[in-house]
C-alpha cells in the first residue's frame, strides 16, 4: 500500500490507526503541516489531496491509499516559491508562521472549489458556474483557518492577490 506525498511514492504505515498528519510529520518528517488542535478546529494540519483541501489531523493515512497529498513542501516549484506564497509575504499574511502552511493548502483548495461553482454560505447567486472570490467569499470559505497571531486580513489581501484572478 502506498500513497504518493509531494510527487515520491511512499509507502503506508502497517498500523491503520496513523494518521495521515502523523505519517506527515513523525514518519516522513514533513514538519511544514503543523499540528494544532489534533481534533479538526484550526485547520493548521490542512493539506491538498488530489487538489482537495482536507485536515489531516482527523484522516487516516491508509484512506488515502493511491492518492495524492501535497503539502506545503509541495508548493514551490524549481525553487520558485508558488504566486500564493509570495503575496502571503507581500500582504503581511502571517505573523509566528504557525498556521501558514494550512492557510496556504486550505486557501488554494478553497480557490478551486470556487472556480468549480461550490457556492458558500454568503454566495448570492448559487446557479453561477464559478463563484467570484470576493473579500467576504474568502472570509467565509476560509472560516476553519485559525490565525492566534490574527493576521487575518493580510491574509484574505494575499488569497485575493493571488487567487482571485482565477492563478493556480
Ligand atoms: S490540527 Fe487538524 S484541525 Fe487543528
Ligand atoms: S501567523 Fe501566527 S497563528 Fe497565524
Amino acid at each position: 500500500m502506498s500513497i504518493n506525498v509531494n510527487g515520491n511514492p511512499v509507502e503506508l504505515p502497517g498500523d491503520p490507526r496513523v494518521s495521515l498528519l502523523d505519517l506527515l510529520r513523525e514518519r516522513l518528517l514533513l514538519t511544514g503541516t503543523k499540528k494544532g488542535c489534533n481534533q479538526g478546529a484550526c485547520g493548521a494540519c490542512s493539506v491538498l489531496v488530489d487538489g482537495e483541501r482536507i485536515i489531516s489531523c482527523l484522516a487516516l493515512a491508509v484512506q488515502y491509499e493511491g492518492r495524492s497529498v501535497t503539502t506545503v513542501e509541495g508548493l514551490a516549484e524549481d525553487g520558485a516559491l508558488h504566486p500564493l506564497q509570495a503575496a502571503f509575504i507581500a500582504h503581511d499574511g502571517f505573523q509566528c508562521g504557525y498556521c501558514t502552511p494550512g492557510q496556504l493548502c486550505s486557501a488554494l483548495g478553497m480557490a478551486a472549489e470556487a472556480r468549480r461553482g461550490l457556492p458558500s454560505a454568503v454566495t448570492a447567486d448559487l446557479e453561477a458556474d464559478s463563484m467570484p472570490l470576493t473579500r467576504d467569499e474568502i472570509r467565509e470559505r476560509m472560516s476553519g483557518n485559525l490565525c492566534r497571531c490574527g493576521a487575518h486580513n493580510g491574509i484574505v489581501d494575499a488569497i485575493l492577490d493571488a487567487c482571485a484572478g482565477g492563478g493556480r
